[in-house]
C-alpha cells in the first residue's frame, strides 16, 4: 500500500513537473514569436508602437514563465527565492524608472550606452557563477560549457567597458577624439589572440583551480580591449558605435543564454545581435564609413585633422541675419519648402511649433515636406520620433536618399538645429572630420535659411559650416523654439 502511494505520488510529480517544462517552453516559444513580430513592427513608424506593445507582451510571457519555473525548481525555500527575485525586480526597476523619467530626450545615447554596459556585466557575472557552480571536469560536454562560459565572460567584458567609455564620450565627460596609439591594431589584435588562447586554457583545464587563473587574465584582457576599442573611434562615429555595442550587448546575452541553458535568452540575444549588427552597417552607409573599420576600433582610419566634438567655430565671412517676419513672408512667397532638422531641434523642443508652423503652410497650399538625415540628432531615428510625437503625417518625413536630388526645384528651405548634416564641407574637404559623410545638400535650393542661436557654435563634428556664408543663406539667430513661434505668429 505503502510503495502504490509513493509509486503514486512520484508519478504525479514527475507528470507535475513535466507539465511546469511545457509550460515553460511553450510560453518560451510564444515570447520568441512575439520579439520577432516586434522587431517587424519596428521596422516602420506606422507599425512601430505596435512593434513595442508586442515586444512588452513577449517580455510578460518570458517574465511570468521565468518566475513560475524558478519557484517551482528551486532547491531553497520558495518564499526565499520569492523574495529574492522580487527584492532584485524592485531594485532594478527602480533604478530603471528613476533613469528613465529623468533623462532628456536629448541624453538617450548616453542612458542607451549605460545600459548595455547593465548586459555585458550581466554576462560576465553569469558566466564567472556558471564556471564556479559546475568546475571543469573531465568530458567533452564540460569543455563546451567552459568555452560557453569563456565567450561569455569576453564578449561581456568588451561591452561593458566599451559601454561605460562610450556614455563618457557622449556625455562629453573625456574627449570625442580618437585615440590613436602607435600600432593600435597590432595592440588589439594581440589582446584578441590572448583572450582566445586563454578560452582555449579555459575549455581544457580541470575543476575551479586549474580555470580560475585563465578566467581572470582573460575578463582583465577582454576589460581593457573594451576600452580601446571604443577610445579609438572619433566623436563623430559615435552613432555607429553605440549601435555596436548594442550588437555586442545582444551576443553576450546569446553566449549568457547558453551559459544558463536557457533558449529564449539564446534567442532574445541573437535578434538583438543580429539587429543592432545590421543597424550599425546601415548607419556605416548613411556615414559612408567601413563597418569592418568601426567595428574593429578604427581599423585602418586616420586621425581627422580637425577637431572632434562640439566646440567653438571661426566665423567665415559675411552672412546676413534675418527676422521671423522675414521669414514668414519668405515662407508665404514660397510653392515648394523642405524643412531639415537637427540636434538643435530636439534641444529646444521645438517639434511641436514646427508642426504647427507645417500644418499653417499646408492649409494655405504650401508644399512642405520633411527630409531627415539618417545621423540628425544624436540617436538613431531621433527626428522621426520628435516628429512622430508633434503628430506630423509620416508621409511628409522623407529620407535623405529619397531627396538629395530634389533641392533645386525648392523655394525654400528651413534648416532647423542642423549643422553637420547639411555641410558642405563634408563633399569638398577631404580633411573635414565629416568628409565623405553623405550630407543633404540644401545649398542647390533657391533660399535656404538656418535656424541657431550663434555664429560662434559648431555642430556635433566641431567644425564651422560653410553653408551659413552662402549668398542665398540667411540666419535666424535665436532658440528654434522662440523662432518658429514668432514665425507661427507672424503668419
Ligand atoms: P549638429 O551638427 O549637432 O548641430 C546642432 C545645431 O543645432 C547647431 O548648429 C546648434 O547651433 C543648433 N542648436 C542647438 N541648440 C539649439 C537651439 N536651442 N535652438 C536653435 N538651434 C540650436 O546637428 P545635426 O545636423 O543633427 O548632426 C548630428 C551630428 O551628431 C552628426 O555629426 C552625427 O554624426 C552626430 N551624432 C549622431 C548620432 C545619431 S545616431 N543621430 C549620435 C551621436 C552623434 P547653436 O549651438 O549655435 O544653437
Amino acid at each position: 500500500m505503502m510503495e502504490q502511494t509513493i509509486v503514486y505520488q512520484v508519478g504525479y510529480l514527475s507528470g507535475f513537473y513535466e507539465g511546469i517544462l511545457r509550460f515553460q517552453s511553450l510560453a518560451y516559444l510564444l515570447a520568441a514569436v512575439l520579439f520577432v513580430l516586434a522587431l517587424a513592427g519596428l521596422s516602420k513608424q506606422k507599425t512601430a508602437r505596435r512593434g513595442n506593445i508586442l515586444g512588452v507582451i513577449g517580455m510578460a510571457c518570458a517574465l511570468v514563465a521565468t518566475i513560475v519555473v524558478t519557484v517551482f525548481w528551486t532547491e531553497q525555500a520558495a518564499a526565499t527565492t520569492v523574495g529574492l527575485m522580487v527584492g532584485a525586480i524592485a531594485i532594478g526597476a527602480a533604478i530603471g524608472v528613476w533613469r528613465a523619467v529623468k533623462v532628456k530626450m536629448t541624453g538617450m545615447p548616453e542612458l542607451v550606452a549605460m545600459l548595455h554596459s547593465f548586459v555585458g556585466a550581466a554576462a560576465v557575472l553569469v558566466g564567472f557563477n556558471s564556471f564556479l557552480a559546475e568546475p571543469g571536469a573531465p568530458g567533452a560536454e564540460n569543455a563546451f560549457h567552459m568555452g560557453e562560459v569563456g565567450l561569455a565572460v569576453f564578449i561581456g567584458a568588451v561591452t561593458l567597458t566599451g559601454s561605460v567609455v562610450a556614455y563618457l564620450k557622449l556625455a562629453a565627460k573625456i574627449s570625442g577624439r580618437p585615440l590613436m596609439l602607435p600600432g593600435r591594431n597590432a595592440i588589439n589584435a594581440v589582446m584578441v589572440l590572448a583572450c582566445l588562447i586563454l578560452i582555449g586554457c579555459l575549455v581544457t583545464s580541470r575543476g575551479v583551480e586549474g580555470g580560475l587563473v585563465p578566467l581572470i587574465i582573460l575578463t582583465v584582457i577582454s576589460l581593457v580591449l573594451g576600452v580601446h576599442l571604443v577610445l579609438a573611434i572619433g566623436g563623430g562615429d559615435m552613432p555607429v558605435v553605440v549601435s555596436m555595442l548594442n550588437s555586442y550587448s545582444g551576443w553576450a546575452a546569446a553566449m549568457a543564454g547558453f551559459t544558463l541553458g536557457n533558449d529564449l535568452l539564446i534567442i532574445t540575444g541573437a535578434l538583438v545581435g543580429s539587429s543592432g549588427a545590421y543597424l550599425s552597417y546601415i548607419m556605416c552607409q548613411g556615414m559612408n564609413r567601413s563597418f569592418i573599420s568601426v567595428i574593429l576600433g578604427g581599423f585602418g582610419a586616420e586621425a581627422p585633422k580637425a577637431a572632434s566634438g562640439s566646440g567653438e567655430a571661426a566665423v567665415m565671412g559675411d552672412y546676413t541675419e534675418v527676422t521671423p517676419e522675414d521669414v514668414a513672408e519668405a515662407l508665404k512667397n514660397s510653392k515648394r519648402v523642405i524643412i531639415t532638422p537637427g540636434y538643435g531641434m530636439a534641444v529646444a523642443q521645438a517639434q511641436f511649433p514646427v508642426a504647427e508652423l507645417t500644418r499653417r503652410l499646408q492649409d494655405a497650399g504650401v508644399d512642405v515636406a520633411f527630409a531627415v538625415h539618417p545621423v540628425a540628432g544624436r540617436m538613431p531615428g531621433h527626428m522621426n520620433v520628435l516628429l512622430a510625437e508633434a503628430k506630423v503625417p509620416y508621409d511628409s518625413v522623407l529620407d535623405m536618399d529619397d531627396v538629395n536630388d530634389d533641392f533645386a526645384d525648392v523655394d525654400t528651405v528651413l534648416v532647423i538645429g542642423a549643422n553637420d548634416t547639411v555641410n558642405p564641407s563634408a563633399e569638398t574637404e577631404p580633411d573635414s572630420p565629416i568628409a565623405g559623410m553623405p550630407v543633404l545638400r540644401v545649398w542647390d535650393a533657391n533660399h535656404v535659411i538656418v535656424f541657431k542661436r550663434s555664429m560662434g557654435n559648431a555642430g556635433y563634428a566641431g567644425v564651422q559650416n560653410p553653408l551659413f556664408f552662402n549668398e542665398n543663406t540667411d540666419m535666424l539667430l535665436g532658440d528654434a523654439k522662440q523662432s518658429v513661434d514668432a514665425i507661427v505668429a507672424a503668419l
